[in-house]
């Protein structure tokens, strides 16, 4: 059973379909009617808010011509202590697949472990895959360079700001080993990437194209994309004052970006705290994309699925 947990668990011939395939759903969504997930059902089990996640794979998965069915943990059995093991053993005798977000990678491991039907990360406090395909997708459009994330990326620079051991930091220094762009992270040099995302790729025999300063101007000088999120990601709530101290220094304003190249696009997975990790003025620049960013979840999650509902029928 092929499922998607982490960036690289499609090889890179299927990396260069998906992102074709989601370029080309963008262009025709107005009026090619696409059928790839006809008769199917899909779960999806959020143990966390979500706004742009939840609402982008519901609609993808009816366009795509399938049945979508949200699943909160607290309204199933689940949440009164129901095994994941049998969660996910008599899910899948319903469904064809899972989308899950969790606080633990472990849980949606778990999920695939026992599923026998593809799961989706739609994020944890490990990895966010899905985002960072959409904003993959985002920066080749804005950065006019093509469709294959192999080679319009190459080279490119990207200067993360903030809490570079949050999810998003992790999953930009995996898709930056794969796809050879140079991840420049700045922030506290307490809250930088951990053991696990380095342990992973050595796992997988990936390069590390990332480093750390907690220099603003020497990260974002010649930066192609500079990007931030939030600085109290989701179950860090206790740790709030502190972490916002820690941070202060750090935040994307009009400074950061002139440093930055003179193009150069301001990205955010959102949702955004202005004041906080970013100033209002920078999210009202023309350098500012986010909303693109948002809208490509849909495209690029509808290729996703498109992908495993296929892989896994052949
Ligand atoms: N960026 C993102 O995943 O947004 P939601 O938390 O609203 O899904």
């Amino acid at each position: 059973m092929r499922h998607f947990l982490k960036e690289n668990d499609f090889s890179p011939e299927e990396v260069i379909k998906m992102f074709a395939s989601a370029f080309d759903l963008k262009s025709g969504r107005s009026h090619r009617p696409t059928t790839d997930l006809a008769g199917q059902s899909w779960g999806m089990m959020f143990y966390k808010q979500s706004t742009r996640t939840r609402v982008s794979f519901e609609v993808g998965i009816r366009e795509l011509g399938g049945n979508p069915l949200i699943l909160d943990q607290s309204s199933t059995q689940i949440g009164r202590g129901e095994s994941i093991a049998d969660t996910a053993k008599v899910l899948s005798r319903f469904l064809d697949g899972l989308i899950i977000r969790a606080h633990g990678h472990d849980v949606i491991e778990e999920f695939a472990r026992h599923a026998s039907v593809p799961v989706v990360n739609a994020l944890t406090d490990f990895l966010h895959p899905c985002q960072i395909y959409a904003d993959c997708m985002t920066a080749l459009e804005k950065l006019d360079a093509g469709t294959n994330p192999f080679e319009g990326l190459r080279d490119k620079k990207l200067a993360f700001f903030g809490d570079t051991s949050c999810n998003m930091a992790n999953s930009w220094i995996l898709a930056g080993a794969m796809f050879g762009i140079e991840i420049s992270l700045c922030g506290p040099g307490s809250y930088q990437p951990g053991k696990a995302i380095v342990a992973l790729l050595n796992d997988y025999n990936l390069d590390p194209t990332w480093s750390f300063s907690p220099d603003p101007e020497q990260s974002a000088q010649d930066a192609d994309i500079v990007y931030t999120d939030v600085w109290v990601s989701m179950g860090c709530e206790d740790d709030r004052l502190g972490r916002l101290e820690a941070m202060k220094p750090y935040q994307v304003n009009d400074s950061v970006m002139s440093m930055a190249k003179k193009d150069c696009i301001f990205m955010h997975c959102m949702p955004a705290h202005p004041g906080e990790e970013v100033t209002q003025s920078v999210l009202d620049s023309k350098n500012a994309i986010l909303f693109d960013q948002a809208e490509n979840r849909l495209h690029m999650q509808k290729a996703i699925l498109s992908a495993l509902s296929s892989l896994n029928s052949q």
